[in-house]
């Protein structure tokens, strides 16, 4: 079975002036699932940018490789099929966004009756039809990182990797990427993407791997993380006798209404206890540590091993 991303045990030491060394990843290893939507997620010099330039053939690894579909990355033929958005894009700004896509196209070897098609549908669906035929000097920050995301989806490729999609951009603009991940994953596409943003990951991922110090520290489904992170419960009841008694910690009491704080093993034992006494359930609430707690715990873990 090939995989559209394998990475395998790849390290990447830059070398600098005056035997300056960093060494920006270490045996990383990883491999993305057809149709999945993967975060990759890690703090500002973690190495991400780095694994996805050497995915592209922009720089090339000191150990270890890289494959995309089964295609060596040191060959170009590897990605045929990979819409490609950078960190920082920078584009032909004396272009305009129309003629930017039709360069990107014909690089592609689209036909221009297909450019010309899918230019329109792009552009629309990033919001830049009415800038079309402006030049990108004249465009916004948010508009060059829109025209970029455009740019990958023009030739619909089967894999999307993505640096950094969602910097730069504001409120609406997050959320009409995060809107094209969703649909490219509904339409059976792969995405791989970077960010240093945990709620990002939430929103779109099926899978995350947390990459601090140039390895990858944690791997796992988001809702494998989400449902291993739940600590407990707080539950509102009605009456319910003396749960104090049995040892259940009391949050608050309004009028009739109190809330209890009920760790996750002995949530049963309480609904039982709350039965028995001729409590009624209100409102249960979990009790959880977000992806935000979890991946601040691995980077900060992270630094110790490093
Ligand atoms: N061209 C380069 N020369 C030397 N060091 C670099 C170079 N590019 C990146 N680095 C270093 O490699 C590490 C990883 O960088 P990068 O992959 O850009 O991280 P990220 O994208 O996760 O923020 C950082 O310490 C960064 O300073
Ligand atoms: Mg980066």
């Amino acid at each position: 079975m090939t995989f559209p991303i394998e990475i395998e045990s790849l390290a990447k030491t830059y070398r600098g002036k005056k035997r300056m060394q960093v060494e920006a990843l270490r045996e990383l290893s990883l491999n993305i699932n057809q149709g999945e939507v993967f975060g990759f997620l890690g703090p500002n010099g973690a190495g991400k940018s780095t694994t996805i330039k050497i995915l592209m053939g922009l720089i090339s690894a000191t150990a270890g490789s890289a494959r995309l579909f089964g295609t060596e990355v040191r060959q170009a033929a590897a990605r045929r099929n990979v819409g490609y958005l950078p960190e920082n894009p920078a584009l032909y700004d004396f272009l305009t966004g129309r003629e930017y896509l039709s360069f990107v196209g014909k690089a592609f070897a689209m036909t221009d009756g297909a450019i010309a098609e899918r230019s329109g549908v792009v552009l629309e669906q990033l919001q830049l039809t009415d800038a079309a035929n402006r030049p990108v000097r004249s465009y916004s920050k948010g508009m060059v990182q829109r025209l970029g995301l455009a740019q990958t989806l023009l030739h619909e490729p089967e894999l999307y990797i993505l640096d950094e999609p969602m910097s730069g951009l504001d409120p609406i603009g997050r959320s009409l990427v995060k809107d094209i991940i969703r649909q490219l994953k509904r339409q059976g596409k792969t995405v791989f993407f970077s960010t240093h943003i945990t709620a990002d990951v939430e929103a779109v991922c099926d899978r995350v791997g947390v990459i601090a110090k140039g390895k990858l520290q944690a791997l796992d489904s988001v809702d494998n993380i989400l449902r291993s992170g739940v600590e407990g419960y707080t539950v509102q009841i009605n009456g319910g006798g003396d749960l104090a008694a049995h040892g259940y910690t009391q949050l608050e009491e309004q009028g009739g209404m109190r809330e209890f704080l009920v760790p996750k093993d002995q949530f049963n034992d309480f609904i039982a206890q709350v039965a028995v006494e001729d409590g009624k359930v209100e409102l249960i609430e979990t009790k959880r540590k977000d992806l935000e707690e979890f991946f601040l715990e691995i980077v900060k873990q992270g630094n110790v091993s490093a």
